[in-house]
């Protein structure tokens, strides 16, 4: 309203100016307003105060703007810790209604004052201070600074504030100081995470927690577990140790919503909000099962938590105890002598304290050389960019440095004599839940006896050089290849095995493979089903290809309120029996049918806890893959793998379920199904048995060539949808999963061919395989219902014991059962993928005989 005031103000009649400027605008158009018949002067002098009304109108917007900006101040605020060396910590500090808090904090308060007071651009817009806590050393003082700053000098008291500790250098070295001043040092400051004070908080909790030895204290969100938490709320919590101790800090439950920007809980390691000392910052479901431990530098740690109107979720719950700072967890570094070892970061596998640095000397016999091999490494730190620079964290062996995630075993060191030292660093802020290695001695000569050593020092098997696969995981074994005959000769420099020539799969990286592949002449499209059709006719409405792959993903057909096109194998069909033209609509979140049918039943396919990123880890998480069932008999235990689909119904391998002998696997009663389970034997709460009612094996299954391998069973009873049950998606008939693609595969089965079922459910990442090249490798073997997976260098394969169970492929936000465990040529065997049913050819018998 303001604002509209002070610009009608200027109004032309009041303002004798404003006559004189308007003189110079409408020149030209005089002679126009001269020859115009009608209006005559009248107009012309209605035009002329039209336009004056106009321009003061501007003008005044113009000044109002300049004159309101320079009003418009942002308020800024600063935390910052200090340290006051000239006084002693006293118990009483630790309650902030004690007069001795009062007293104390009143004399910080003015110190800051006046220290800010010598920085012209801190004194001019300094509002205020609030002490927030102390704690001992000699007394540390956390505050918050306010200041209310002119837009556009932000950076000018950004600057300033950054710069704070050199003033207050400056400052106690001069001679003349008042008697009762403190002696600072160590004066911290950063701007304040302006998520931490918004203006929607409606209420506060400040909570405060001391841990003693042989007590373990616990801090949890309002409300938990019995209620979400509140919304629009800041919550804190000051948590304190004996001097001498570090806070561990051991979350049982992390559940807030996925999105950070929403409802976060942030660690600190201070007892102020100070970013310069952000431990981590969590939002999502992290799985009960995930070490989710951190500790702090010092004897103070600060918990916060925001939360907006929305969507609120159960919260959190930790424990907090105290671990004398040296003792085991926090220890590390030290001398390692022998043959073989292992050493791993302080708190691992939680997370390593900030500020710590240590060092491991290891020293293996004479003639000897010390190999270290890391098993996991994971030092990565938000906005680090990965492993580039190393300037937070890291790891520094024979003087490099290594830090962010490394995938399992990939970072390899060995030195040159029969000694070697070994640096852990973590600065001041984020942490992660570091490493676990071990050390070898080995010949110096021939680190890598009847192996290949790549530049990175990893070893690896002979055949395994120049086989077209980064084995090395730095391409070393495949550089300086002589490409043999049953190898494409990439033009760069690079040999990949013949059969992956045309595969649809750039595999040499420069497209040399899939050059030449009777792919279609310029200005023609490549059908799916292999011919050609002028590129002019893409989406001309008319099947040009045969196949209508030319008319998919128009964008006609592919958004709710665009029509339909023609139905074709490759069009979905919504269920009022219109096509649309978009590849893989089902559950990607957008309407297209008009009728939305593509995004219904869209429940599925979901983790329900944040993805972890254990990488090439073999264990999967629990919950990580809650479509993974396993089936069960009474004589034998587990014997298949399977995936749930709807409440009430599973997908696994119709092999499965033949007869054998005396054993009537086709009979329901032999059968009883486990959903949410982790762990064989373990069978905890989170877990739901359930007989099974009916078995529906495909009725064209063949049992020699393994056609058609898929079943349907019905539980006797549904089950409830938990963290840890959650049905898988089914893809649409027409749904297109590219060759080449990662997917994942599951189960409790053989660990190795001919090996021992394993315990926890296991996963592991392969590649689709082109269906030609596929065939050639297993010797004609597939029909068309069946696709091929693997890592064609061998080593990762499904194998007994893992048939029935899913092959998860991601698509959009969600997975899909892309293929059914069925069968190999032995396991994980070099060139032998494994084979699975392709589900989307059986998409209409699974909703014809169940409904889903
Ligand atoms: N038929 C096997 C079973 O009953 C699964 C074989 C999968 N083999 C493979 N190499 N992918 O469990």
């Amino acid at each position: 309203m303001d604002y509209m005031d002070s610009g009608l103000r200027y109004t032309p009649t009041q303002d004798k100016d404003w006559d004189a400027d308007v003189q110079f605008l409408p020149a030209s158009d005089n002679k126009k307003l001269e020859k115009k018949k009608g209006p005559g002067k009248v107009g012309a002098v209605i035009g002329v105060l039209v336009l004056c009304v106009v321009i003061a109108l501007m003008a005044g917007l113009l000044v109002w703007h300049f004159h309101y900006r320079k009003d418009v101040r942002v308020k800024k605020m600063y935390s910052g810790s200090m340290r006051i060396t000239n006084q002693v910590f006293d118990n009483a500090y630790e309650n902030t209604n004690s007069s001795e808090f009062k007293a104390l904090a009143k004399q910080v308060k003015t110190q800051l004052k006046m220290l800010y007071s010598k920085s012209p651009q801190l004194s001019k817009y300094y509002v205020g201070s609030t002490v927030q806590a102390f704690s001992e050393g000699s007394v540390i003082a956390y505050y918050i600074s306010e200041f209310s700053v002119p837009s556009g000098q932000e950076s000018a008291v950004d600057h300033a504030m950054s710069t704070m500790d050199k003033l207050v250098e400056k400052e106690q070295r001069s001679i003349y100081r008042p008697g009762n001043s403190l002696l600072l040092e160590d004066v911290i400051s950063s701007e304040l995470d302006s998520r931490l004070f918004s203006t929607k908080f409606r209420k506060f909790f400040r909570f405060s927690e001391h841990t003693r030895t042989n007590h373990i204290g616990q801090i949890r969100s309002p409300g938990f577990p019995d209620s979400p938490y509140p919304p629009n709320t800041f919550m804190q919590w000051q948590v304190r140790a004996d001097p001498g101790y570090v806070i561990k800090l051991d979350f049982d439950t992390m559940n807030l919503e996925e999105n950070c920007r929403n409802d976060f809980v942030k660690i600190y390691d201070s007892l102020v909000a100070i970013e310069t000392s952000v431990v981590q910052e969590m939002c999502g479901y992290y799985a009960p099962s995930e070490p989710l431990a951190f500790l702090s530098s010092g004897n103070v740690m600060l918990v916060t938590m925001a939360t907006n109107q929305e969507k609120n979720y159960p919260g959190f719950r930790a424990q907090v105890s105290q671990v004398r700072r040296g003792s085991t967890n926090t220890r590390c570094g030290g001398r390692l002598t022998g043959n073989v070892g292992s050493f791993t970061s302080p708190n691992f596998p939680n997370y390593y304290p900030p500020g710590t640095s240590c060092e491991w000397t290891i020293e293996v016999p004479a003639g000897k050389s010390v190999k270290v091999t890391f098993k996991k490494f994971l030092m990565d730190e938000p906005g680090q960019g990965g492993s580039k620079g190393c300037r937070k964290d890291y790891v520094q062996i024979n003087g490099k440095k290594f830090c962010g995630d490394h995938e399992d075993n990939s970072v390899t060191e060995t030195s040159s004599t029969n000694q070697m030292t070994v640096q852990f660093y973590s600065d001041g802020s984020y942490v992660d839940r570091g490493f676990n290695a071990t050390f070898e001695a080995v010949d110096s000569a021939d680190p890598c006896p009847k192996q290949f050593q790549c530049k990175n020092q990893r070893c690896i098997k002979s055949e395994l050089k120049c086989d077209g696969w980064n084995d090395c995981g730095d391409m070393t074994d495949e550089f300086n290849c002589k490409c043999s005959s049953n190898h494409i000769h990439c033009k760069n420099g690079l040999c990949k095995p013949m059969f992956w020539k045309c595969d649809s799969v750039d595999d040499c990286g420069d497209g040399t493979d899939e050059e030449g592949c009777g792919a279609c002449a310029k200005g023609q499209f490549s059908c799916k089903n292999g011919n050609c059709a002028s590129e002019k006719k893409r989406c001309d409405g008319r099947d040009d290809c045969g196949d209508g792959s030319d008319e998919l993903d128009c964008g006609r057909g592919t958004g709710s309120s665009s029509g339909s096109v023609a139905c074709t194998d490759l069009t979905f069909k919504c269920n009022n029996n219109k096509c649309i033209s978009k590849v893989n609509p089902e559950c990607d979140g957008d309407q297209d049918c008009e009728d939305g049918s593509d995004e219904i039943n869209c429940d599925c396919g979901r983790s329900k806890f944040k993805s972890t990123r254990i990488v090439g880890g073999q264990d999967a998480e629990a919950g990580e893959f809650p479509w993974q069932v396993s089936l069960q008999t009474k004589r034998f235990g587990h014997l298949c793998g399977a995936s749930l689909i709807s409440p009430g119904w599973l997908v696994t391998a119709a092999h499965c379920v033949q007869d054998d002998g005396r054993n009537k696997f086709h009979q329901p009663d032999t059968w009883f199904a486990y959903m949410g389970l982790h762990t064989q034997r373990n069978i905890g709460n989170t877990v739901e048995k359930r007989n099974i009612k009916r078995i529906i094996p495909h009725p064209n299954y063949n049992d020699y060539t393994f056609d058609n391998d898929i079943a349907l069973m019905e539980l006797e009873s549904p089950v409830a949808y938990s963290d840890f049950i959650q049905p898988i998606c089914l893809p649409a008939a027409q749904h297109d999963f590219p060759v080449g693609s990662t997917v994942t595969i599951t189960g409790w089965g053989a660990q190795r061919e001919g090996g021992t079922a394993a315990t926890v459910l296991q996963k592991a990442q392969v590649r689709t395989i082109n269906y030609t090249v596929c065939d050639k490798l297993l010797g004609g073997q597939l029909t068309t219902r069946m696709m091929c997976a693997g890592i064609l260098a061998g080593g990762v394969d499904a194998c007994q014991g893992d048939s029935g169970g899913p092959l998860t492929i991601p698509s959009g936000i969600r997975n899909f059962l892309g293929g059914v465990v069925s069968w190999g040529d032995g396991c994980a065997r070099r060139n032998k993928p494994g084979v699975y049913t392709t589900v989307t050819k059986f998409r209409g018998w699974i909703k014809q005989n169940t409904g889903v």
